[in-house]
């Protein structure tokens, strides 16, 4: 299995000890990703995220997966694209790297990660998986134990993006 892949499809349906879910500070639930999440798992995951008094941006909280195939759920904010001068590129890094250290810390092998912030948040798509593979890379050497991350995107055009970020990040550490 290679460490980092990138696949089309449905985060809902992959078997990852962790999936990770694009959410908002309040972390009760939304549209886009976190709809489909809260939708699959069953009203379970809103009852344990309302124990959690919401998320700062950038950060990472886990709940259990309920119906979903998977045992975990990382929720992380996304930053809501600004313009790019409001630190908008170091808070998506920090969501990668904080997932990453959480799924560290819950013993998970397997991650996927769908797109963070390029839906709703606006988020420049090239821009964001070229931070987001950047940051999966530097954590794979962090966190060892870790030994696959899939990025799981929801259409072409953004698996495109994410297929030439990881050959850009693979050729500037070849
Ligand atoms: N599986 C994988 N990816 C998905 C799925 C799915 N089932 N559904 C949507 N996506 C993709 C979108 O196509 C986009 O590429 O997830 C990416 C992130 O888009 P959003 O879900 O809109 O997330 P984001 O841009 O981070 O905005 C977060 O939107 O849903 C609300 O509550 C959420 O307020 C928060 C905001």
């Amino acid at each position: 299995m290679k460490p980092i892949q990138i696949i089309t499809g449905d985060i809902t349906t992959i078997h990852a000890d962790a999936i990770v879910n694009a959410a908002n500070t309040s972390l009760l639930g939304g549209g886009g990703v976190d709809g489909a999440i809260h939708r699959a798992a069953g009203p379970a995951l809103l009852e344990e995220c309302r124990t959690l008094g919401g998320c700062a941006t950038g950060q990472a909280k886990a709940t259990g997966a309920y119906r979903l195939p998977c045992r975990h759920v990382i929720h992380t904010p996304g930053p809501i694209w600004r313009g790019g001068t409001a630190g908008e590129d170091r808070l998506l890094a920090d969501c990668y790297r904080n997932c990453l250290a959480c799924a560290a810390s819950l013993g998970c092998q397997t991650v996927a990660f769908p797109s963070i912030s390029t839906g709703a948040y606006r988020f420049p798509l090239d821009r964001a998986a070229r931070i987001a593979l950047q940051a999966i890379r530097d954590g794979l050497r962090v966190y060892p134990a870790i030994t696959c991350v899939t990025i799981v995107c929801f259409d072409a055009r953004t698996c495109a993006a994410y297929e030439q970020a990881l050959a850009e990040v693979e050729r500037a550490h070849a």
